[in-house]
């Protein structure tokens, strides 16, 4: 039966509604998924900005250390938690003392990057002590590798010399090599590409005489391999977003068997709801943005416009979770949606929810207009950890309850193996995304979520 969009209270929406419960669960899944090959997991937030509610659930699920590659929001996570943080890309000049300062271990792939750390150590690292109950003499490096993907990293046969001379320097401890893959390129990871990297690692532990005891084998594309069981031996750390987040391997979006996808959800109320036929009248030129939109005319439509525009979130990240509701566009302020379909029909100030993409969720957490509510309820069989009190709450709105599960038609039962992700079905036309792009893929299979 089609779900029927209910009115809330009219108080801080648009809202993301973050299951820390979901998140907690999908965290613990992955730690578990590597732990039994020997992968410890990076968690990393900063599609949230780092906030520290998602950040505790990650730590709660068992997460090693917390990543991002913004060091603001690492310099913020410094003050909440003793977990080892790890900064995802370099630090830009004027950031080289806090970088020193803030972060554990650093991704980097150039030599004076790495030359200016090791001055900053050696001068105090950074501009004051570092924090109680941390190392003062030493910041771990690992030294990135382009395996293909053209993002950041040395070539690999570039590799050898520069780990040497970053390896030389005082204050610095390299500790081993990574990589970054599907990111620009689209480059997969394979048991070929991810051997090459423990390859190198072998060759400059045997050109250093010493061990490196880390090979950081990529993002939430490396995910298919871990549940695949294809992770090339040595390959121990990976570090995950996307994967925890939302619940996906990013190469082709599948959904991990076991996860939830839906651990974020996007609600907006409805300003108006009118009668319009769906062709424009009137000479037509540029719209808001200076695209030259199209028409297909369907005749007369029930159009409804929400409180939620471009500047939160863009309109090609969003999945309707309403049965019968179709996204038609927005400008800066409104998104406009078709809900002709809708049974019953919605009426003004009802609230439809909405799934996100990874782009989604980073525009939603960056806009200061999105608001966000909180849940965490306890779940079977997970361990709970300390991040956050039982029941419901609200950080930043009065609301003490939040919208009924019932009205979110694909809200999932973790045992929902293989399900096809959000971002792969969404209606002809609307949505960009790589798996739509790329053709079929067969899903993870379950195994021992
Ligand atoms: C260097 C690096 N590692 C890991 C990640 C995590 O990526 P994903 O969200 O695909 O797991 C990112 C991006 O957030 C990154 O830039």
């Amino acid at each position: 039966m089609a779900a029927a969009a209910k009115p809330l209270a009219a108080t801080a929406l648009p809202r993301l509604v973050i299951r820390l419960d979901r998140l907690r669960h999908n965290a613990a899944r992955v730690v578990e998924r590597g732990k039994a090959v020997g992968v410890e997991i990076i968690g990393v937030g900063k599609a949230t900005l780092g906030d520290p509610r998602v950040i505790a659930a990650l730590l709660a699920g068992g997460v090693r250390g917390i990543g991002d590659s913004r060091l603001p929001t690492l310099a913020r996570l410094r003050g909440l938690t003793k977990a080892p943080l790890m900064l995802l890309r370099p630090p830009q000049r004027a950031e080289t003392p806090q970088a020193a300062q803030v972060a554990d271990v650093i991704l980097l792939s150039e030599l004076a990057t790495a030359q200016r750390l090791s001055e900053a150590v050696r001068t105090g690292r950074g501009t004051s002590s570092p924090p109680a109950g941390r190392r003062p003499s030493s910041l771990q490096v690992i030294l990135m590798v382009d395996l293909g993907d053209l993002r950041e990293g040395l070539w690999p046969d570039q590799a050898l010399g520069a780990a040497q001379q970053i390896a030389a320097l005082p204050g610095l401890q390299l500790v081993g090599v990574g990589t970054n893959l599907t990111c620009y390129g689209g480059v997969i990871p394979t048991p070929a590409n991810l051997g090459e990297l423990v390859a190198l690692r072998d060759a400059l532990s045997a050109r250093l005489h010493r061990p490196l005891p880390v090979v950081s084998g990529g993002n939430s594309s490396s995910l298919g391999l871990l549940w695949e069981g294809r992770l090339p031996a040595g390959v121990n750390q990976l570090r995950i977003g996307e994967g925890i987040l939302l619940g996906r391997e990013t190469t082709w979006r599948r959904p991990l068997p076991g996860l939830y996808q839906d651990a974020f959800t996007l609600q907006a109320e409805i300003l108006e709801l009118q009668y319009k036929p769906s062709l424009p009248r009137g000479e037509l030129a540029q719209d808001a943005f200076g695209q030259t939109p199209r028409f297909a005319d369907r005749g007369w439509r029930w159009r409804a416009i929400l409180a939620l525009g471009r500047q939160d979130v863009p309109p090609t990240s969003l999945q309707p979770l309403e049965d019968g509701v179709e996204i038609l566009g927005a400008s800066s302020d409104h998104l406009i949606a078709d809900v002709t379909a809708m049974d019953p029909r919605p009426a003004v100030g009802d609230v439809l929810s909405f799934s996100l993409d990874y782009g989604g969720l980073l525009a939603a957490m960056t806009s200061p207009f999105v608001h966000r509510l909180y849940q965490d309820t306890p779940l079977q069989g997970v361990s709970q950890g300390k991040a956050a009190s039982d029941g419901l709450f609200a950080e930043d709105g009065p609301e003490r309850s939040a919208p009924k599960e019932r009205r979110i038609r694909h809200a999932q039962d973790p045992s929902g193996f293989g399900r096809q992700c959000h971002s792969a079905k969404g209606p002809a036309g609307h949505r960009p995304g790589a798996a739509g792009q790329r053709g079929s893929h067969r899903p993870l299979s379950g195994g021992p979520a």
